[in-house]
């Protein structure tokens, strides 16, 4: 629409006010008691006068007159990360056995390969001899779930959350217990007749674990 266009369909709306509260519409949103056009801008004036005390750089404004508040479950639904001490894990079980299928069935597999190993994508499995963590000394290296991750716990939400990564939020809980499973003993953490539980999250000990420390810094020169 060009701009003579606009500003014809604004002044035949401006013309159209009077006759609208002319009609008993005067105590619509739309507010026009004089019943001209000329009380609109003088109205849009008054919501930014400047002064920085009630205007849009002035202070926040409680209620902005849309939306509705969020339910509990509507939050409960986005509230899912899980602490590294397993807080936050949810109730559930699956073997590694189902695990396997899991992978199957939800196409990791077609990502990250029958073992984890093979890619095109992430590659979910691999061990260093004696658990060594050469990352800073040689930066081909390529980090898995099994020499890097310092947590099970990081493992169960990250996949929840993330995976299958074209679909991520399709697998019950006890598929992803299942699946973790399954990438723990493709990394040699979990024998082959194992039942994941929440406990079992938090109680696997990852072989990188002791190789992080808490960022737990508040401020100073460290933070650049
Ligand atoms: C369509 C391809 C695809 C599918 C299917 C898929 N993934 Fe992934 N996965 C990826 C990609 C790509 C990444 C890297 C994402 C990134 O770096 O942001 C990844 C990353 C990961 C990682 C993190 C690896 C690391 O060390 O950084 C894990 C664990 C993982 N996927 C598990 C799974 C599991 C379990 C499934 C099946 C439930 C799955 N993936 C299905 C593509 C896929």
């Amino acid at each position: 629409m060009s701009r003579a266009n606009v500003v014809s369909r604004l002044l035949s709306v401006a013309a159209l006010l009077p006759a609208l509260a002319g009609c008993g519409a005067g105590d619509s949103e739309v507010g026009v008691e004089a019943g001209n056009a000329g009380s609109v801008s003088a109205m849009v004036e008054t919501t930014d006068p400047g002064d920085g005390a009630t205007g849009r750089a002035g202070a926040a404004q409680p209620v902005y007159g849309f939306g509705t508040a969020a339910t509990e479950s509507q939050i409960a639904a986005w509230d899912i990360d899980i602490g590294p001490d397993g807080a936050g894990l949810p109730p559930g079980r699956g073997s590694v056995a189902e695990g396997l299928d899991v992978w199957v069935r939800h196409r990791c597999i077609l990502c990250h390969g029958p073992t984890g190993r093979e890619g095109p994508n992430d590659i979910i499995t691999g061990r260093i001899p004696g658990d060594e963590f050469p990352f800073a000394n040689d930066r081909s290296l390529r980090s898995t779930v099994g020499n890097y991750w310092p947590y099970a716990t990081t493992l169960f939400d990250y996949t929840r959350r993330a995976m299958p990564f074209d679909l991520p939020g399709t697998m019950t809980d006890e598929e992803v217990y299942a699946v973790v499973g399954a990438m723990l003993y493709f990394n040699d953490l979990l024998p082959a007749d194992a039942v994941v539980d929440s406990a079992m999250v938090v109680d696997t000990r990852m072989p990188a674990r002791d190789r992080f420390v808490p960022d737990n810094r508040t401020g100073g020169p460290t933070i650049r």
